[in-house]
């Protein structure tokens, strides 16, 4: 019985490790320093936002939302990468909440970005307002870009940004084994869309130079490159690659403890056999 139950354990977290797909990698999340206390109206309009957005998910890739409970307004929005399907964007939205609901912990305001989705909440409205901040940028190694490769990597953000590919708020190009993906929060309008990508092209130009990869993500908007197919990246910092390190250590961590509870056991019922027999003879 007990080993079954262990069994079952290490069965059940290898394959939540394996099944953690992509679209639910962390990229970041940022929280409002100012707190308010649990429990208050902003609370109740949080609560009801962020429960809207989720419920909003499985059938849309952009929402908004806001929430007035006693005259304090919360505004909320989720935008998943336009290629996922209801079911990858409900989940990715949903997980995104929960995970503001701990890194922001009663904030008035926190914003977090997986792989496929972006959660934002806040008091102050930001919906079609335009911010080109820089929120986080990573560059692949910067070796080995032919001019050959330089001009494929060019020509993939260049269509990003032209007006051909600006019709919706996310695009993608490839050009030889060169990708590339651009994606507005749905609330821009087609030109602060426009105007955001072009910022973050500019700077994964300046900023990434010759990497072979480049995610740039600003507040409204990212754009990411790659040679080769897949996002090939490097071991170092890469947070993607250290959370399923981190999830896989706890799988085995958690294993081995079972196992030695299961040791343990055992022990302690052999060794109950054996005061049975000492006391028999
Ligand atoms: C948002 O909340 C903070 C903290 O209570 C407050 O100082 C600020 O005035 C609020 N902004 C709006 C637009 O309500």
């Amino acid at each position: 019985m007990v080993a079954l139950f262990f069994l079952f354990l290490v069965t059940l977290l290898t394959s939540s490790t394996s099944s953690i797909s992509d679209t639910n990698s962390f990229i970041f999340g940022g929280c409002s320093r100012l707190k308010y206390s649990p429990g208050s109206a902003y609370e109740t309009s949080v609560n009801s936002v962020l429960t809207s957005l989720v419920d909003s998910a499985s059938f849309t890739t952009y929402n908004k939302f806001t929430g007035t409970a006693a005259s304090e307004t919360v505004y909320g929005l989720f935008q998943c990468r336009g290629d996922l399907n209801n079911d990858q964007c409900s989940s990715c939205v949903a997980r995104a909440v929960s995970q503001l609901g701990t890194l922001c912990f009663a904030t008035y305001g926190g914003a977090l970005q997986l792989e496929g989705c972006f959660v934002k909440y806040d008091n102050v409205s930001f919906f079609g307002v335009e911010d080109k901040t820089e929120v986080i940028k990573k560059c692949g190694p910067s070796i080995g870009l032919t001019s050959d490769a330089f001009t494929r990597r060019d020509g993939v953000l260049a269509y990003l940004q032209s007006s051909d590919g600006n019709n919706k708020n996310f695009m993608t190009n490839s050009v030889g084994d060169f990708r590339g993906v651009a994606q507005c929060t749905g609330d821009l309008s087609t030109s602060k869309c426009q105007d955001c990508v072009s910022e973050a092209i500019q700077r994964l130009k300046s900023e990434c130079g010759a990497s072979t990869w480049g995610d740039m993500y600003l507040a409204k908007c990212y754009v990411r490159y790659s040679e080769g197919g897949d996002h090939s990246r490097g071991s170092n910092d890469d947070e993607n690659h250290n959370d399923d390190e981190i999830e896989k250590t706890l799988a085995i961590l958690i294993g081995l403890i079972a196992g030695v509870a299961l040791i343990i056991v055992f022990l302690s019922f052999l060794n109950k056999v054996c005061d049975k027999q000492r006391g028999g003879k």
